[in-house]
């Protein structure tokens, strides 16, 4: 049987599912009530959005409120003011390999394809729902 794939740039860990809302510091809440670790509202202003990190085991929730006139998640919050999921973030080993077999493939790369450094000081990349089963997709370099 041939594998699907045999590139060397495999998809590692789900590395964070991020929920949009208004409150990110309320939306939080909750999860400290569940005893988990909430970090401290963190502004990405290259990214339009005031994460906070909920440290769960083998993952990490990403609340992420805009922050900002043309924040990402403006349009998002019209349709959902009650919050929802946004995005998932699986870890890569070589992210720039990862984008071009993407590409390779037809994938779309938002913006102007090069990856940015994201919430975690490293490099990452947002990929078309459309290509993944209407989910936005984050891409991070682990
Ligand atoms: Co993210």
């Amino acid at each position: 049987m041939t594998p699907v794939s045999t590139h060397a740039s495999s998809l590692g860990r789900l590395n964070h599912v991020a929920i949009a809302v208004l409150d990110a510091v309320k939306a939080a809440r909750i999860y400290g009530a569940l005893g988990a670790k909430v970090s401290a509202p963190v502004p990405l202003p290259e990214h339009g959005v005031i994460t906070v990190f909920v440290d769960l085991p083998n993952t990490k929730i990403e609340f992420i409120e805009p922050l900002g006139d043309s924040s990402p998640i403006a349009k998002f919050l019209e349709r959902s003011p009650d919050g929802g999921i946004h995005h998932l973030c699986y870890e890569v080993t070589d992210i720039l390999a990862a984008r071009d077999r993407l590409v390779q493939e037809g994938a779309r790369i938002l913006g102007d394809g090069e990856p940015r450094i994201g919430a975690h000081g490293k490099p990452v990349l947002f990929l078309h729902p459309k290509d993944f089963s209407g989910a936005l997709i984050e891409l991070e370099q682990a």
